[in-house]
């Protein structure tokens, strides 16, 4: 695994809810298969997240972690270039945010529009706690205890993310300073302000048009073997000015355009764009060519996948050792972090007392 690396770190993460989606690859996951050779890479399983909504009850947050872990590796996410580890299992994360959240007004969490968003949206669980509140802060410890420089993420994480960085602001301005041997820099800042990297991908939507979503079951998963993708693909909603094969259509009013925008090459998609519009093509061939070109993407990822899902000892190496090197990572800052704040590592430290510890 890199190491010893002068590449700009970066720290992802999802929280494990089921299987992954097309959109989840489109809007996600094919950004961070693009980084891992060009950042120091930290993908991790949000479990801690996820029952900040769940807790009450988690439901299968283990075999949900286990599939997301699947698909990040059928994805392409190559664990011998980035440590893949597992949240809860790295116990720093949670002393950090307890410690960021005493540098976190109330109002910015507060403020933040994906809580209040989140209160209402998810009115039938009680999310109107201390952690769900806190949520910004334990992500913003996920990030800051790694000192990324960068996250991935989608637009709706944007808001965590400036939290994060005023978090990180008001640490360093508090806490940072010359360390020895001191340097030019008037602040030695503890914490970089991450920036995010945002993946230009337009939503994807689900198979009728309407918002991708579990309860419409109206996604293509990751996983889904080629019957499947044909099958979901086949009564895939179009243009509905085409009722006969010889009507001419439209393709911006079609969903199954929007898909080939984003998974065919440019010479098909201007290929089906002229034709739909003269009828040359019909609505069955062209959700064809799209199933084809869906499983043309899937199928090294069946591979991989079956490869990994036979071999339960390579997964568990992989996620001990992603979280071996996130752990030590994440004790290094711990170390500065304590020093910082006047904290201890040890009680001999506390018995020496101030001036005598220096
Ligand atoms: N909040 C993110 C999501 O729901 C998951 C997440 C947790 C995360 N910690 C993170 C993403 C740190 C980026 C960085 O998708
Ligand atoms: Fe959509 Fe293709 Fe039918 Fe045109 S031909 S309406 S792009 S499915």
């Amino acid at each position: 695994m890199t190491n010893t690396t002068s590449k700009q770190r970066i720290l992802s993460g999802m929280r494990p809810t089921g299987r992954l989606q097309l959109g989840n690859y489109v809007g996600a996951l094919h950004k961070w298969v693009e980084l891992q050779d060009e950042y120091e890479c930290f993908f991790m399983l949000a479990d801690w997240h996820a029952l900040t909504s769940n807790y009450a009850d988690p439901g299968d947050l283990r075999g949900n972690m286990r599939a997301c872990l699947l698909d990040w590796l059928a994805a392409g996410i190559d664990p011998s270039k980035c440590a893949i580890f597992v949240q809860s299992l790295v116990k720093e994360h949670a002393e950090l945010a307890l410690l960021l959240g005493m540098f976190t007004p109330l109002g910015w969490l507060e403020r933040c529009p994906t809580y209040k968003d989140q209160i209402v949206q998810l009115a039938n669980k009680e999310v109107e706690t201390h952690g769900f509140l806190g949520y910004p802060v334990l992500q913003a410890a996920d990030i800051l205890i790694y000192r990324a420089h960068a996250v991935p993420v989608g637009e709706d994480q944007l808001p965590h993310l400036e939290i994060t960085r005023e978090i990180a602001r008001r640490v360093n301005f508090m806490h940072g300073g010359p360390i020895e041997p001191v340097t030019n820099e008037p602040q030695n800042p503890i914490f970089p302000e991450p920036q995010p990297i945002l993946s230009q991908v337009p939503r994807l939507l689900g198979l009728d048009g309407r918002k991708m979503s579990k309860s419409f079951d109206n996604a293509i998963y990751l996983g889904d073997s080629a019957a499947d993708v044909e099958r979901k693909i086949k009564p895939m909603v179009t243009d509905p000015a085409r009722v006969r094969r010889t009507d001419p259509g439209n393709p911006e009013k079609c969903p199954a355009f929007e898909y080939h925008k984003l998974f065919s090459d440019a010479a098909t998609v201007a290929q089906v764009d002229a034709e739909c519009r003269t009828a040359a093509i019909g609505c069955v061939d062209c959700k064809k060519k799209l199933a084809a070109n869906l499983n043309t993407l899937l199928e090294p990822m069946r591979e991989r996948r079956a490869r990994f899902e036979g071999d339960p000892g390579a997964l568990t190496d992989i996620l001990a050792a992603g979280t071996d090197r996130a752990a030590a990572e994440a004790r290094k800052t711990m170390e500065i972090v304590r020093e910082r704040l006047s904290l201890v590592e040890n009680p001999a430290q506390v018995v020496a007392g101030g001036a005598a510890a220096e």
